[in-house]
């Protein structure tokens, strides 16, 4: 009875200890550009907010009922944004909020109805939003409210028309009544906001298409770890090839990327990330290629014909005179990259097969070419400054191998200031980004 539970868990606890194969750390620099941006947004949004109604009885029996508010006039004052160690999340607040609101008031006593307009202050209001960071089923960031606050200092209100000459001295009487049913829509409306933004979370891909052929596989595979100074995202960054689907036959290794406090972003592109592509590309039967005559430059004097293979192959002009060869040239094994501090290793099986090709189009197999290389690159990529550049990323295996393959392209956003380096075990990039706004809505 209990052996299929503990099986079960043991399975559960398989799944849950595997590693990212890409790590995203998010520093209070990356947190703070973020609120910015955020802080923006939300002033160019309020205008446009709606409030919902609000009802209640005054006085024993008059029902009333505001409704139609808008925001006249808003002094936002710059929300402080932290990372909150203890819901593994994001405490936002705002205080010192002053807000201009105006709207129609209805009322009911009995049979009477009576109407009008109001103009509606809040001041000093300040509003405290804890969120909470996990991961949905499907790999997708999600965000929870867990704990949200409102205090307002003082409201004060006028109203107009009808029978308002009535309420008007009586607002001091219900002050008290007004500011809490503000303060008590105020959580309700920023979980609402926080409901929808999980909604979008929800929505966003996790899976890239590189081509009709390779598929970049990009889903959380833990909760993001949140502490004092920044949030650790752990990816699994897995390419495959589709059609059928062929998963790698090895696993991502544990890695630790260290945080770069001076950028908003340090990021970790492990070997299994890079090897997966290596291997995707090789399923897919990508990592080979034809060359024929055709694709030599005219400048270059040689020609693929057996004619002109006499220094090489000295019976093959003999053997098959005048006829034009092609040269496939493929990997024999997938060439896997190794990461050392400063260096990447890349050693390449390959192998050449060179064919004649008879006039009425037949291929006769010529002879076969074994090719052993080892690229080290070192380049580059220790510690260096690259600059501006568009988070494009070429895995070009190798110039006559590989077949170059694009990593999804953020549309709104580019990497500034990005700092490459090579550690054991996987590619550290140091960045900060820039969102560019426009087209952003
Ligand atoms: C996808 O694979 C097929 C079959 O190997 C190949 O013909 C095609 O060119 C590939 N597509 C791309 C975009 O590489
Ligand atoms: C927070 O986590 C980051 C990366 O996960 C780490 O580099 C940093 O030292 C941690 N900071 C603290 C205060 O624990
Ligand atoms: C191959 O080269 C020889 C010698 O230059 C030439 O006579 C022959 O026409 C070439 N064959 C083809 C198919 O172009
Ligand atoms: C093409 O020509 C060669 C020799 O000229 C011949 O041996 C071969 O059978 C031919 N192939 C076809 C498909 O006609």
């Amino acid at each position: 009875m209990l052996q299929p539970v503990i099986v079960g868990l043991v399975l559960i606890s398989c799944t849950c200890a595997e590693n990212p194969g890409v790590q995203v750390i998010l520093t209070d620099k990356g947190l703070q550009y973020g609120k910015h941006l955020g802080a923006g947004w939300i002033q160019e949004k309020l205008p446009l907010v709606t409030f919902p109604d609000i009802n209640g009885r005054l006085l024993g029996s008059i029902y009333y009922t505001l409704s139609g508010v808008t925001i006249t006039k808003c002094d936002l004052p710059e929300p402080s944004v932290e990372f909150y160690q203890e819901v593994n999340g994001v405490k936002t607040s705002v205080s010192g909020l002053s807000v201009a609101v105006t709207g129609r008031w209805t009322t009911q006593f009995g049979l009477i109805h009576d109407g009008g307009s109001f103009n509606l202050a809040l001041f000093n209001m300040d509003v405290t939003s804890e969120v909470a960071l996990g991961k949905d089923d499907g790999g997708h960031l999600s965000v929870t409210s867990v704990h949200c606050n409102t205090r307002l200092q003082d409201v004060n209100m006028q109203f107009y028309g009808g029978a308002s000459w009535m309420f008007n001295p009586l607002v001091d009487y219900f002050k008290g009544h007004i500011k809490s049913k503000i303060e008590a829509a105020i959580c309700p409306a920023v979980d609402e906001y926080i409901a929808n933004l999980e909604y979008h979370l929800q929505a966003m891909k996790v899976s890239f298409d590189v081509d009709e052929n390779v598929t970049f596989d990009l889903p959380l595979i833990s909760i993001p770890i949140v502490n004092a100074s920044s949030m650790n995202l752990g990816l699994k960054g897995e390419f495959y090839s589709v059609r059928p689907r062929i998963d790698p036959p090895f696993e991502a290794q544990p890695f630790t990327v260290e945080k770069q406090p001076g950028y908003m972003l340090s990021v970790g592109l492990s070997e299994f990330t890079l090897n997966s592509a290596s291997f995707a590309l090789h399923s897919a039967g990508l990592l080979q290629t034809i060359i024929t005559d055709s694709m030599i430059p005219p400048n270059i004097p040689v020609h693929l014909n057996t004619s002109w293979m006499g220094p090489y192959v000295p019976q093959l002009p003999k053997m098959f005179p005048g006829l034009l060869m092609v040269l496939q040239i493929y990997a024999r094994e997938v060439p896997m990259f190794s990461f050392q501090s400063g260096v990447v290793k890349l050693p390449i099986e390959g192998a050449v097969k060179a064919f004649a090709i008879q006039p009425n189009g037949t291929q006769i197999p010529l002879f076969k070419l074994h090719v052993v290389s080892t690229y080290y690159f070192t380049l580059a990529l220790a510690s260096s400054e690259v600059g501006t550049f568009q988070p494009r990323v070429y895995l070009s295996v190798s110039a006559e191998l590989g077949k170059g393959a694009v990593l999804p392209r953020m549309k709104n956003a580019q990497l500034v200031n990005t700092v490459l380096g090579m550690e054991k075990g996987f590619v550290a990039i140091a960045s900060d980004v820039q969102v560019l706004l426009a087209g952003v809505n």
